[in-house]
């Protein structure tokens, strides 16, 4: 079972990150906790030390990562003060406004800098590190909106996938150094990202749950987990649907 003692968490105070962070505290790690927005960051950071006990280490720092000039330095830090890291798992990302996003080509390229090429910077980075200690888990939060391309969403669906491929090459790469790649594919989250769905249906989790099955994923070291499971087999059947019908679908 793979160490989850020291671990940095980028995009920390996303509520499926901030429900980790609690479970990972609860099992007695020190965390590095990344956040762009200090309010959040503080009460995050609040709430954990009152849950840690005296040798865990609770830090945070303020930091948007679509500046991928902190990159390094942000990844330095949480080394030093955490005296090395064991894991990592990159939980930012935006919801983008398909509809906003056809009308704005900068809007569609910004959208992709958030949830892929900002995510892809920090992971070149943290690959090279993690190759060189020889062990460790890097884990990122991807989407099943990544398996296949829909008009409703594809912009996010395009970073998210993109994000998918990226990792499956770096776990071909990374398994020879003993370094765990995992990639989260979450369904439908009650989240602020998700704010403005109807949430009442039964395809949608807490963050709570998706919690539990990333710390498990991380732990046991998996390539990708889809979360809660029953996304496997709907996803499974998604992609399986031919083009031709695929295409006259409203999705
Ligand atoms: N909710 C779902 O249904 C669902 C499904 C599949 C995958 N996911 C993925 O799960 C992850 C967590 O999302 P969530 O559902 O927990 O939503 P959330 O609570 O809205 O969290 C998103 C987080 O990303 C942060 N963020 C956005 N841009 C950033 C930037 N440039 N620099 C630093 N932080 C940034 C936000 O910070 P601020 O607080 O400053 O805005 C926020 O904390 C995301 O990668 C999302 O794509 C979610």
């Amino acid at each position: 079972m793979n160490s989850l003692k020291r671990v940095v968490l980028f995009g920390a105070t996303s509520a499926i990150a901030e429900q980790t962070a609690r479970q990972l505290v609860a099992q007695g790690a020190s965390l590095y906790c990344v956040g762009r927005n200090r309010d959040k960051l503080t009460a995050l950071i609040d709430d954990l030390k009152v849950r840690a006990i005296d040798h865990q280490r609770i830090y945070g720092c303020v930091a948007d990562l679509t500046d991928i000039a902190q990159h390094a330095h942000l990844i330095e830090a949480a080394e030093h003060i955490l005296g090395g890291i064991d894991s990592v798992l990159i939980a930012y990302g935006t919801l983008p406004d398909q509809k906003a996003c056809q009308l704005n080509a900068s809007m569609t390229r910004q959208e992709i800098e958030t949830n892929a090429l900002s995510v892809i910077n920090l992971l070149t980075l943290l690959a090279n590190e993690f190759e060189n200690q020889q062990r460790g888990v890097i884990a990122v939060i991807s989407s099943v909106a990544g398996d296949r391309g829909r008009q409703s969403n594809y912009v996010y669906g395009a970073a998210k996938g993109m994000l998918t491929l990226f990792l499956q090459g770096l776990r071909n790469r990374l398994a020879k150094a003993n370094v765990d790649v995992v990639t989260i594919k979450p369904g439908f989250v009650d989240t602020p990202m998700t704010a403005k769905f109807d949430r009442s249906g039964l395809l949608w989790a807490k963050p709570e749950q998706i919690a539990k099955g990333i710390i498990k994923a991380m732990q046991d070291g998996k390539s990708e987990v889809y979360l809660p499971w029953f996304w496997q087999g709907i996803m499974l059947i998604i992609k399986h649907i031919p083009e031709l019908i695929f295409k006259r679908m409203s999705l």
